[in-house]
C-alpha cells in the first residue's frame, strides 16, 4: 500500500480500463492528479478529493483477477486511516445502484445511503451513499 504519485497516471488508467466500459486515459488521471489523493495496492487504487472537511471518492477499483482477496477493503481501510488523522467529517461518493459488490463493502465500513439520483449512469441510478465521522469515534 503506498500513495498515489503524479507518475501513475499510465497505471491507474490501466487498472481503470480493466475495471470500468466507460474509461479514463491516461492523460484524464494526469489533470485529477493535481487536485485528488489516494492510494494504491496490488492491482487496485483509490482516489479521493478532498475540500475542507470532506472527501469525494472520484473512483475507486480493483482488476478483475485481484478480486475477492481483500484488495478493496485494504483500500477503504486506509482511507478510514487518512479521514481520522486528518479530522474529516464526512466521506460521500456515488455507486451504480445495481452494484451490489461496492454497496456491500461501503456498507460494511458504516456508509449510508442518502440519496438517489436518477439515471446518473444513463439507465442506472446513482446512489449517494456518505460516510460520517464523530469526534468520539476511534480506530
Ligand atoms: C468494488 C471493488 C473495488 C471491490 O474490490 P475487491 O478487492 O474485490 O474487494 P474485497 O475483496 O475487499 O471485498 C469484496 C467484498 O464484496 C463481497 N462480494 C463479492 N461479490 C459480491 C456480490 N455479488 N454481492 C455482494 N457482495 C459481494 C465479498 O464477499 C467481499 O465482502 P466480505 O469482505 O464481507 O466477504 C471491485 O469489485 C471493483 O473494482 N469493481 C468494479 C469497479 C467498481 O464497481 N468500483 C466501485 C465504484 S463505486
Amino acid at each position: 500500500m503506498r500513495t498515489i504519485q503524479n507518475e501513475d497516471a499510465a497505471i491507474l488508467a490501466s487498472i481503470h480500463y480493466q475495471s470500468f466500459e466507460d474509461s479514463w486515459s491516461s492523460s484524464y488521471f494526469q489533470q485529477l492528479l493535481k487536485t485528488c489523493f489516494g492510494f494504491i495496492n496490488d492491482g487496485g487504487f483509490i482516489l479521493c478529493r478532498q475540500a475542507c472537511e470532506e472527501i469525494e471518492i472520484i473512483t475507486f477499483c480493483v482488476i478483475p483477477n485481484m478480486r475477492n482477496k481483500g484488495i478493496g477493503r485494504s483500500l477503504l481501510h486506509q482511507l478510514e486511516l487518512y479521514a481520522y488523522e486528518n479530522k474529516i467529517s464526512s466521506i460521500f461518493l456515488e455507486v451504480q445502484s445495481d452494484n451490489s459488490t461496492a454497496q456491500h463493502l461501503y456498507k460494511s465500513f458504516n456508509y449510508i445511503p442518502v440519496a438517489i439520483r436518477k439515471n446518473y449512469y444513463g439507465t442506472h441510478d446513482a446512489i449517494v451513499m456518505k460516510r460520517a465521522f464523530y469526534n468520539n469515534e476511534s480506530m
